[in-house]
């Protein structure tokens, strides 16, 4: 899929949207510590780290660790709840990671999804949507977007559970190694 640049206007309305609330991070929490033993000085890539939500959260998560946030967009960077963050352009496709770690003996043990409540109703995601801050949402066009937005607002009358979203997680793991090694 094509991408934004997010800019001023996108990174703002990222930043204030879209962190990593409280209940994804306990359920990526766990989900984290089920497949590795994050120890100080273990260190930590974050490609595409954005506003840094991610970052702060696993340095929070697991004192001692070593994360860097890697971000292209000068916006974003400036918003980075996490430092260092530097200037970079990587961000690879599940395939590619694959791809790219097999040559040094990685294979993949499981590529899951993780649940995380991004909002408690559908009411409220939908008060609280900024379509700057989500890349598929400017790749549509304006009626598209207002035919969903209308949508969205009609289940909310009707649907007043939570809305759930789920975000991959891929675990490659060298021969030999263990989860805990
Ligand atoms: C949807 S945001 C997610 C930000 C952050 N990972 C989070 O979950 O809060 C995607 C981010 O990836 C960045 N990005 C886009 N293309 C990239 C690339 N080729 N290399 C690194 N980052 C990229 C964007 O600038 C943007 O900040």
């Amino acid at each position: 899929m094509a991408r934004i640049a997010y800019d001023h206007t996108d990174a703002a309305a990222f930043a204030s949207t879209r962190h990593l609330g409280d209940d994804g991070a306990g359920q990526w929490r766990a989900a984290v510590k089920r497949v590795l033993d994050p120890r100080p000085g273990m260190r930590l890539l974050d490609l595409g780290a954005g506003t840094g939500s991610w970052s702060r959260a696993f340095s929070d998560w697991f004192p001692g660790i070593d994360v860097t946030a890697v971000e292209p967009s000068p916006a974003m960077r400036e918003r980075s709840v996490h430092q260092p963050v530097l200037a970079g352009d990587a961000a690879p496709s599940v395939g590619q990671v694959e791809a790219a770690f097999a040559g040094e003996g990685f294979a993949t043990v499981s590529l899951e999804q993780v649940p995380q409540i991004t909002a408690v109703s559908l009411r409220q995601a939908a008060d609280g949507l900024r379509r700057e801050a989500h890349t598929p949402l400017q790749l549509i066009t304006d009626e598209e977007y207002s035919a969903g937005v209308e949508r969205l607002r009609h289940a909310a009358l009707t649907d007043t559970g939570p809305v759930i979203d789920a975000l991959d997680l891929l675990v490659l793991r060298r021969d030999g190694s263990s989860t805990h090694e």
